[in-house]
């Protein structure tokens, strides 16, 4: 299945030290399924080679108006044509007055002043430059125009000074960039998702839990924040930050993850169960922790936890459902059997040994149409295909019901 998320960017770089973090942005763009045509200024040329930023992008560098690689020597207008955006990063102060006042005078700057699309810049500078008057009206008349200003941060610099003016880190910018470019498919729509593994006590220092780290369920809760949807998210333990701009509860047990899907999901229009829930717990973990005995065995009695999933998709109003499945063998089998006994409309099946714990995910969609398999790539790149299928099927379900 191709990728309909996948989007075509300009990063224009100007001349400035935080250049070097245009080699980490450009390969986080391309890994997020982002590609990228990168354009340089003469001064950014002096802080990072074309022939690395080639690399990198796997496009020719485009450095001058007068590139003969252009056949209609066009080249500030064509090659801002059919992008989703211009990205400048770093965005030097003098770059940024030029952009106020409409100059014109290289590549850049020309293709900026002529293009159709959005124009993100992502400043970087000394501090005393952020700081100057000039600098700070620029920024805000830049605002006024539609740019989208990405941060600077604050922190060390490479002058050797602390303050305002630092580029935003690749990671932060790529987010943003990907947030911004999203089409808006679950726009106000309320997700509630669950992630991670839960972990259940046998006594007080030990229990039972399963080596899912948290990574596909944040990232699909990431893919429904940028889609526009209102997240909450219901955690089990993992070490992954919140992701901006949900609601996140973490919880430790199957019947806490329980306990905080019932409180919720009365105001939950889509549900995704991305959790690897524990289907066992311990019968009465000990309050302490068990001592070693010379006995030959140590026997642990357990009970079934609650299925939440088909707890929520029995409920009489249910909302929207879809269930992960993780099997080692039979996966489309398994998984449909699965989709079928839990009576949930969607049903995200992978490989357990090499979807848990990985960066990347290959998985197969179920759906009463068949089966849709996408093709293995980072977990946020999957995720935005699988939100893009649920809100497909989420909005004709809703005109179907209308
Ligand atoms: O966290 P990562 O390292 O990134 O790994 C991601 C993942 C492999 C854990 C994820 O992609 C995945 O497959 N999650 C589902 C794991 C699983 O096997 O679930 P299951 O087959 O036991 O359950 C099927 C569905 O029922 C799931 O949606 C699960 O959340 C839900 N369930 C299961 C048991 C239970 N007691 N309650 C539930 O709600």
């Amino acid at each position: 299945m191709p990728d309909p998320s996948r989007r075509k960017v300009i990063l224009g770089l100007t001349g400035g030290i935080a250049a070097y973090k245009a080699a980490e942005l450009t390969r986080q763009m391309a890994q997020n399924g982002i590609e990228v045509q990168v354009v340089m200024t003469a001064a950014a040329c002096g802080f990072i080679t074309p022939a690395t930023m080639q690399a990198l992008s796997g496009n020719p560098v485009y450095t001058d108006m007068w590139d003969a690689r252009v056949s209609d020597n066009m080249a500030h207008i064509e090659l801002s044509r059919g992008r989703d955006a211009i990205v400048v990063a770093p965005a030097t102060a003098d770059f940024i007055a030029k952009l106020v006042h409409g100059l014109a005078d290289d590549l850049l700057s020309t293709l900026c002043l002529a293009r159709e699309c959005p124009l993100l810049v992502a400043p970087a500078m000394n501090r005393q430059m952020w700081d100057n008057p000039a600098t700070q009206r620029n920024v805000s008349q830049l605002k006024r125009d539609g740019v989208v200003v990405l941060g600077p941060a604050s922190g060390d610099q490479a002058c050797g000074e602390i303050g305002m003016g630092r580029m935003l880190e690749a990671e932060e910018i790529v987010q943003a960039l990907s947030a911004f470019l999203a089409p808006k498919l679950l726009n106000g729509v309320r997700a509630l998702i669950t992630a991670g593994p839960t972990f259940e006590p046998i006594d007080a220092v030990r229990g039972i839990t399963n080596q899912s780290s948290g990574k596909m369920g944040y990232a699909v809760a990431c893919a429904a924040l940028e889609a526009g949807a209102r997240v909450t998210l219901i955690s089990g333990p993992v070490s992954l930050p919140a992701p901006a701009g949900a609601q996140i509860t973490r919880v430790e047990t199957a019947a806490q993850m329980f306990e905080a899907v019932k409180r919720h999901v009365a105001h939950t229009d889509i549900y995704i169960g991305v959790a690897a829930v524990a289907d066992y717990r311990v019968d009465k973990p000990r309050q302490h922790k068990i001592k070693k005995t010379d006995e030959a065995q140590l026997q642990l009695k357990l009970v079934p936890n609650p299925d939440i999933l088909g707890w929520v998709a029995g409920r009489p109003k249910p909302p929207f459902c879809v269930g992960f499945a993780a099997e080692s063998r039979n996966l489309d089998e398994y998984a449909d059997q699965k989709r079928r006994r839990k009576k949930v409309q969607l049903m995200v099946a992978n490989l357990a040994q090499e979807a848990i714990g990985a960066d990347d995910n290959e998985v197969t969609m179920l759906d009463d149409a068949g089966m849709h398999r996408l093709e293995r790539a980072p977990k946020l790149v999957v995720a935005r295909q699988i939100v893009a299928h649920i809100a497909r099927l989420y909005s004709s379900k809703k005109k179907r019901k209308s």
